[in-house]
């Protein structure tokens, strides 16, 4: 993606809490060149089966990158939103922690899944889900983010995971 598009990518100060600089990404998603040209770039990254999409900003950009990719859209929920069977991974996140879910039987065994989320931070939500994906009896292939958070460090909690990311702050 061109320099224009990601500075459409705003900064908000004490967001959701003081002291902490928010990456809002609404303006980006707005601008239909900016998006397409997100969805298309993602999308050309890795070979996959299936796209996870991680509640709730992460589906913005899974589903149509499944689309695109012409491959199936798997969600990974907050607990308790998932219908059928479930497995769950608790982990902690910059903001306090949270337990995620995806269905059993999501997968075929050995179905090529990329992880696709917004942003990568402390790196807890992209771990549980490759850990959800692996334990459903799939390959993660990579995780892709339109943003990294380079400070947080959240690469450290992804070994062997292949990371790539549109933009690096
Ligand atoms: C945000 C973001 C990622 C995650 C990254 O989601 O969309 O999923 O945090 O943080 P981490 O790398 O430190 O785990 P959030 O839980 O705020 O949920 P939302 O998408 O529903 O707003």
């Amino acid at each position: 993606m061109n320099e224009r598009t990601l500075d459409l990518i705003r900064d908000v100060q004490d967001y959701p809490q003081p002291g902490v600089l928010f990456k809002d990404i609404t303006p980006l998603l707005g601008d239909p060149d900016g998006f397409a040209a997100m969805v298309d770039e993602i999308a050309g990254l890795f070979e996959a089966d299936k796209i996870v999409g991680i509640e709730a900003r992460g589906f913005i950009l899974a589903a149509p990158v499944a689309y695109k990719a012409r491959a199936g859209f798997v969600p990974v929920r907050k607990k308790g939103k998932l219908p059928a069977e479930t497995l769950e991974e608790s982990y902690d996140l910059e903001y306090g922690s949270a337990t995620i879910e995806v269905h059993r039987d999501a997968f075929a065994p050995g179905d090529r899944v990329l992880i696709v989320d917004d942003v990568l931070a402390t790196g807890g939500t992209a771990a549980a889900t490759v850990e959800l994906v692996r334990r459903a009896g799939a390959d993660v292939v990579g995780v892709a983010v339109l943003m990294e958070l380079a400070f947080l460090e959240g690469r450290a909690r992804l070994p062997g995971v292949e990371v790539r990311a549109l933009l690096t702050v």
